[in-house]
């Protein structure tokens, strides 16, 4: 830890608009004030964003116009002038073809909202998975004082006694139907009990995981991630988050000083712990590109062979983050990562501390939530990163929420070319497919889908649930939502629609498997494999013009973080010029 506070008081940069007599200063200030503000509010105190990502079309943010007002009573008083601004909002269950194509676009308006606009510090107020990365990366992009807090997850669903994750339920119930074990009426009325309450998905999916990354990275206060979103806590840390963020301010505290290579490394170690999404690796991947901070696949893998898998939630596991807050929540997973000499302690936090200062105390109230190592649901919980001539420059697997008797495996490739092709012909009863088969799917990389959809976790053919069976490898260049499981292969790089080798793997090809290994192979000749690629040319699918011409011209691939080429790299807060 090596930051060194700025000098207080000093000139703001909010006082280039606001503190002045110059015709523009009394511009900026005097529209301002027509919603009632004095003018001693102008004086030079910290002006905070609170950067909002409510929306009515963003369900699991539909609360946190109440959780802005907390903020806002924090910052107050702690002697800061809060407004609260809205900004892009990508909800993950409405935005097509994905919410993933706009995670990118977020960033890129808050990037822009945070300079081009008098804001000293901001409070990322997020929660739906985009969200959070979104908002991290923009002002990663800006570097200035920045806070993370998240809505916190929905309560427990529960339906006739049995816990219903979000998402890990619905992927569960559609399987169970189409083995004809559950009926379309008992389907219809698990919906309503999956969701009891305002929040984020209730399971360590990708909201739960990314809340759990800002906390691990330090851009959250400590116990951010697991508070549930109607809990009176959750404002209370919306609260202290407020009072926190002008303190940041005055000490100039920076994403730079707290998003260094240890956080990143404390992060992706916690994710190992946690059983994190495979999410995680794309928007850490590419935040670190913002942050100028050189993270790779090879550091996932390297990073998280050793990490047992302890938090005992679904996808993976049996609870929901409801228990996991009453155990204790993500400071007791943190403690046992620097008990085990897994975590960079010295790393900085939102706090002005250090991570170990916020976590050595923790104390673990239900050890069936998070459980002692020796019980742990795998040893092994990181992200494996699986290489070979299937996937040059890698492609990831989540052990935890894997089948470990296909760990390793060799199978007979059955190829769907889209997600349109699968569709068309999963419950074919003709389709010449058995368990012993590795499904193969293509074209839903971040160019081919595109934003690489999450249908990785492809459903099994009928005539295969039917028999019991209800795990088979899967492979693609897609990815998968954060509540679904099974041994399936993702991000596939390169990936098919730019000619990585899955575009030429045909149905009848023999595919093998060995985790343990890191190896993904496809078992033909290398010659063959070569006459195939220089034969294959890209799908005549030109961009329609807009955000999809400038995502698909620019986005790059997943194993990089799917970001978009221009945006890499932190360009400051300076603005030139004032408006007029
Ligand atoms: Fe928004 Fe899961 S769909 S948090």
């Amino acid at each position: 830890m090596t930051f060194k506070k700025a000098e207080w008081p000093r000139r703001l940069r909010s006082q280039e608009w606001y503190g002045g007599t110059s015709r523009d200063n009394i511009y900026h200030r005097g529209w301002l004030k027509n919603q009632g503000y004095p003018h001693d509010l102008f004086d030079g105190r910290p002006v905070i964003g609170i950067l909002n990502t409510w929306s009515d079309l963003t369900p699991c943010n539909g609360h946190l116009r109440e959780l802005a007002e907390k903020v806002k009573a924090g910052v107050w008083e702690a002697g800061g002038f809060p407004l609260e601004v809205p900004v892009f909002s990508a909800s993950e269950n409405t935005f097509r073809p994905t919410a993933m194509m706009y995670r990118n676009l977020a960033a890129m308006a808050v990037e822009e909202v945070m300079r081009a606009q008098p804001i000293d510090g901001a409070v990322l107020l997020v929660g739906c998975d985009k969200t959070t990365p979104s908002l991290l990366m923009g002002a990663a992009s800006t570097d200035l004082p920045s806070i993370v807090v998240t809505g916190g997850p929905m309560l427990n669903g529960w339906f006739r006694g049995e816990r219903v994750g979000s998402g890990t339920a619905l992927w569960q119930m559609s399987e169970d139907i189409k083995a004809g074990k559950m009926s379309q009426e008992d389907f219809l009325e698990a919906e309503q009990a999956m969701s009891r309450s305002s929040g984020t998905c209730n399971t360590m999916g990708t909201a739960s995981t990314m809340a759990s990354m800002a906390e691990a990275l330090g851009m959250a206060l400590s116990g951010n991630a697991a508070i549930p979103a109607v809990d009176a806590r959750r404002r209370v840390m919306a609260q202290m988050t407020g009072r926190r963020i002008v303190q940041m301010v005055k000490d100039d505290l920076k994403p730079s000083d707290i998003m260094t290579k240890q956080a990143f490394e404390n992060a992706i170690r916690c994710n190992g712990a946690i059983g994190g999404s495979t999410n995680a690796v794309i928007h850490l991947l590419a935040m670190a590109g913002r942050c100028g901070v050189d993270l790779t696949l090879d550091d996932w893998d390297r990073l998280g062979r050793d990490v047992p898998t302890v938090v005992n939630l679904m996808p993976s596991g049996k609870y929901l983050m409801e228990e996991f807050f009453y155990a204790g929540g993500l400071p007791v997973v943190l403690k046992r990562l620097g008990e085990a000499g897994m975590l960079h302690k010295d790393a900085l936090t939102v706090s002005g501390g250090t991570v170990w200062d916020e976590v050595k105390d923790a104390v673990n109230w239900n050890e069936d939530v998070i459980l002692p190592v020796d019980k742990a649901l795998t040893a092994s919980g990181g992200i494996a990163v699986l290489k070979g001539n299937l996937a040059p420059k890698g492609a990831v697997l989540k052990p935890s929420a894997a089948s470990p008797h296909l760990m390793k495996h060799r199978g007979r490739a059955v190829v769907f070319e889209d997600i349109d092709d699968y569709k068309a012909k999963i419950a074919d009863e003709a389709l010449d497919i058995d368990e012993t088969c590795i499904m193969v799917l293509k074209n839903c990389g971040p160019k081919g889908y595109p934003g690489m959809s999450e249908v990785g976790n492809m459903g099994l053919p009928p005539k295969v649930l039917k028999k019991g069976i209800t795990d088979m490898v899967r492979i693609s260049d897609a990815r998968m939502s954060g509540t679904a499981y099974g041994t399936v292969i993702l991000h596939t790089s390169p990936e098919a629609a730019v000619g990585g080798p899955l575009a030429v793997v045909q149905s009848g090809d023999m595919i093998e498997l060995d985790v343990e290994a890191r190896r993904i192979h496809l078992d033909i000749p290398e010659a063959e494999l070569a006459a195939r690629l220089a034969a294959w040319s890209p799908a005549a699918d030109a961009p329609k013009g807009g955000y999809d011409w400038l995502f698909r011209t620019h986005v790059e691939g997943a194993d990089t973080g799917a970001d978009l080429d221009f945006l890499k790299g932190c360009r400051g807060r300076e603005v030139p010029r004032d408006s007029h």
